[in-house]
């Protein structure tokens, strides 16, 4: 359901454009579930905003379903966006003013897919039951974690993307979301690609790519 073919990506720096990726292959299956791994600086967070659709390749091509999601405008990519994806980053990016229900359902409303029983079991299995009226700032870093997973899978998304989603809890609360969040993604059938340093982490999941060099190679934990 998503394929990279060939993608290149250079960043301007002062010192000329600097190659992070440099011919990077990628298929994932509906349903699959696959970790990225590499090191700091890697760019594997690059490869997730080109998977989003959130930036564009300087070459290749990026495959969402059947359409030629690199090839798209930016208005048509965050429709594509909409639709089949669940985004989770490092930062939460919660809306400040909006209580922890209304972050929950945001996604899913703005999809027009929104359904209350699924609403209303996430907040359950996420233990947020009784914080739904509450801010983030009045949430825990563990538990804005856990509202950022369930406002990506509030809308039912074909494709999970998520970036170092437990990077910076302890090892204990992280091993918590993390099985959360894969029995969810489980549950819900989605595609997972997820970013981490951690081989714990990884071990789990159908398959593991390391990013080095800016190529792609399949990768023994
Ligand atoms: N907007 C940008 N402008 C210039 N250079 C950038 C930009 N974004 C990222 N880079 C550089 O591109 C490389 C890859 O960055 P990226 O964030 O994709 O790495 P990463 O593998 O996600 O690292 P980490 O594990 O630390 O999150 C790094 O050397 C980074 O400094
Ligand atoms: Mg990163």
């Amino acid at each position: 359901m998503l394929e990279l073919r060939g993608i290149r990506k250079s960043y301007p720096t002062p010192q000329g454009p600097l190659p992070v990726l440099r011919g990077v292959d990628l298929c994932l299956a509906a349903g699959e579930s696959l970790a990225l791994m590499g090191e700091s600086g890697s760019g594997k967070s690059t490869l997730l905003h080109l998977a989003a659709g959130l930036d564009t390749p300087d070459s290749g091509e990026v495959r969402l379903d059947d359409r030629l999601l690199s090839a798209l405008d930016e208005p048509a990519r965050a429709e594509c966006r909409r639709r089949r994806l669940g985004l989770v980053f490092q930062q939460f990016h919660l809306v400040p003013s909006l209580d922890v229900l209304d972050n929950l359902r945001l996604q899913a409303r703005l999809a027009g897919r929104e359904e209350t029983a699924w609403t209303r079991e996430l907040l359950r299995r996420l233990g947020l039951a009784d914080m739904a009226g509450r801010y983030p700032e009045q949430l825990s870093g563990g538990q804005q974690q856990r509202l950022a997973i369930g406002r990506a899978l509030a809308a039912r998304p074909a494709l999970l993307l998520a970036d170092e989603p437990t990077g910076n809890l302890d090892e204990r609360s992280a091993d918590r979301v993390l099985a959360l969040l894969l029995e969810l993604v489980r549950d819900s059938g989605c595609a997972l690609l997820m970013v981490t340093h951690s081989p714990r982490v990884a071990a789990p999941l159908d398959r593991c790519l390391r990013l080095s060099r800016g190529r792609i190679a399949e990768a023994a934990l």
